[in-house]
């Protein structure tokens, strides 16, 4: 199987609200996948429980073969953080570091010399143009350059997936174009496989598959 991650009927209930209802899919290995649907269609939820950070109602997501819901919470925190890379509409950077210390925030679980910390997360701002801004924290950066280094972040551990909710939504039609042209470099050169969530068409247009949510399950078109 090549998938990369596979969800079976998942659902999710908050109290009375049926978030997502019987949701199936599968990402496989460099593709990109959109993920579009109205406001309150699902598609964080999802979104959340594909990255183990929220478990469902009912259903399951794997990730080769294993269910994440054998796996405890260490165990889980150690897969999210080699297979997984999030990226948010905002940011979350820590404003008191600079960028080269934001992308590098990740490592710090692992024992490693500063210097090879500082090395790894030094190519992986190289990858999304921004090593002449690597000592400038948040604050002295554009929206577009606090989501290049929040993508570098992503990748810092070499994710096979990364997971993007509406990573482009703060951001101007320009700006934005240009996030999406760096998801398709990371798609082509390191064979990264991105699951999208969107309202943007230019983003839609541009990948593999569009997977439609409506009320918490799938329309696609
Ligand atoms: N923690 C929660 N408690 C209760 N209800 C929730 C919770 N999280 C989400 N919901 C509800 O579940 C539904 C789906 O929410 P979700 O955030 O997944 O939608 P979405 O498709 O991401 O919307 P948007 O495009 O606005 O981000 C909504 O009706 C929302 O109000
Ligand atoms: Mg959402």
């Amino acid at each position: 199987m090549s998938d990369l991650l596979r969800a079976e009927s998942l659902c999710k209930s908050f109290g009375k609200v049926s978030a997502v209802r019987d949701l199936s899919l599968h990402i496989e290995r460099g593709e990109i996948v959109a993920m579009m649907g109205r406001s309150g269609s699902g598609k964080s939820t999802a979104m959340h429980m594909l990255a183990g950070l929220e478990q469902p109602t009912s259903g399951r997501v794997l990730s080769d073969g294993r269910d994440l819901a054998d796996l405890d919470e260490d165990d889980l925190a150690l897969w999210r953080r080699a297979n997984i890379g999030l990226v948010f509409q905002a940011f979350h950077l820590i404003p008191t570091l600079s960028a080269l210390e934001n992308v590098a925030f990740p490592l710090y679980p692992e024992k490693m010399r500063p210097k090879e910390r500082r090395e790894r997360a030094a190519i992986r701002l190289e990858m999304v143009g921004l090593t002449n801004r690597a000592e400038h924290r948040p604050s002295q950066l554009s929206g577009g350059e606090q989501q290049r280094v929040a993508i570098a972040r992503a990748l810092i551990n070499e994710p096979g997936l990364i997971l993007a909710d509406e990573p482009t939504g703060n951001l101007d039609t320009e700006t934005g174009h240009e996030i999406l042209e760096l998801f398709h470099q990371l798609r082509d050169d390191a064979g990264v496989a991105l699951l999208i969530v969107t309202h943007d068409d230019e983003v839609a247009a541009s990948a593999d598959r569009i997977i439609g949510m409506k009320d918490g399950g799938r329309v696609d078109a």
